[in-house]
């Protein structure tokens, strides 16, 4: 919280003796630093300099008038938020409408009682307090709700991890090449980040799956198979809960679809099928070809680059084969530091 020392008020009137009159009011009953100016385009200035706590300001001036000065002022990031508190003769309907329409935060007709004036500056000083107070704290629990989700995400990716037949490192560089798919694709930065947060989790229903099926080395059965396929949906209900994003159930629900049709669940088709989820199917199929498996060898990434290509409108989407192209050197660089890391861990 500010203290009354450490607030500051800039007067800007063309009349002196409306200026000495203001300030000797505010000096009698307060300690605020007062700053001073007779012209109305120094305040623009001035003010992104000395962030003043509150402006008072004249309306009817030579040269920039009181509008003029406020419409600059809120057009500035800098100075947008410090309140105005108009103080003129005019005391009309029109010019006090005027005043609040454009942002101003009190106004006051001269001539004025010294008291009401320290009154209504004393007000905004608070307004602009607790306001600074609501901001901060709105921003904290933010960030403390953002910190939760992120840290239940990450219980889950562990909780997939151990049940999992894919290893950590798997999980963890699917996050990095949907990021940069994502980024490459030109999506906001808010999904983005989504499918970054969320894409280690497109098996997470694997947990609903019986183990001698999910670690079953020998060949599975049809049978087997469509128990296997059933992942897709388990893991859609176990994320379907408000407050997760509907790209991360996309993922989840998703990621087995094909460009051409012929995916589970759904058989969608095309750009039917979410982004997010056709993004995440590249990279997982990427980082599969790549490792090996109990049941095959790792593909090198000239076999695994040819695989995708040739995979371009029956499995993928063009247009994200193309961002995985565009990166195909960042996709390797991740696969092989991933891998090397995961190894050491495993010492
Ligand atoms: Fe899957």
């Amino acid at each position: 919280m500010l203290d009354e020392k450490a607030s500051k008020i800039l007067i800007c009137d063309d009349i002196a003796e409306n200026r000495k009159l203001l300030a000797s009011t505010i000096q009698r009953y307060t300690q605020y630093e007062i700053v001073i100016t007779s012209e109305g385009h120094n305040v623009v200035e001035m003010a992104e300099q000395i962030l003043p706590d509150v402006i008072l300001l004249d309306i009817m001036m030579p040269g920039m008038d009181g509008f003029e000065v406020n419409k600059q002022l809120k057009e500035n990031p800098a100075t947008a938020h410090i309140p105005i508190i108009f103080i003129t003769a005019l005391g009309d309907t029109d010019s006090k409408v005027k005043a609040f329409e454009n942002g101003g935060a009190d106004y006051i007709s001269k001539p004025f009682s010294p008291k009401e004036v320290i009154v209504r500056i004393k007000n905004q000083i608070r307004l602009s307090q607790l306001m600074n107070h609501l901001e901060e704290t709105v921003k904290q629990r933010t960030q403390e709700l953002e910190s939760l989700n992120y840290a239940l995400v990450l219980a889950l990716e562990n909780a997939n991890y151990y049940n999992d037949t894919e290893t950590g490192g798997h999980i963890h560089r699917v996050k990095y090449y949907s990021s940069i798919l994502a980024k490459s694709m030109n999506l906001p930065d808010r999904d983005v980040e989504v499918i970054s947060r969320y894409a280690p989790l497109h098996d997470i229903g694997k947990v609903g799956i019986p183990h001698t099926i999910l670690k079953k080395e020998a060949k599975l059965t049809l049978e087997e198979f469509a128990k296997i396929k059933e992942h897709s949906y388990i893991g859609y209900k176990i994320i379907d809960l408000p407050g997760i994003p509907s790209a991360a159930k996309n993922i989840v629900y998703y990621h087995h679809e094909k460009w051409d049709g012929s995916g589970y669940p759904g058989g969608l088709k095309g750009e039917s099928i979410p982004i997010e989820a056709r993004i995440v199917a590249l990279a997982d199929v990427y980082d599969a070809l790549r490792s090996e498996r109990p049941y095959k060898k790792p593909y090198s990434e000239e076999e695994s680059v040819k695989i995708i290509e040739d995979s371009s409108g029956t499995h993928f989407d063009p247009a994200i084969i193309q961002a995985f192209l565009d990166n195909r050197a960042k996709f390797n660089e991740i696969f092989n530091s991933l891998s090397q890391l995961e190894a050491l861990s495993k010492e």
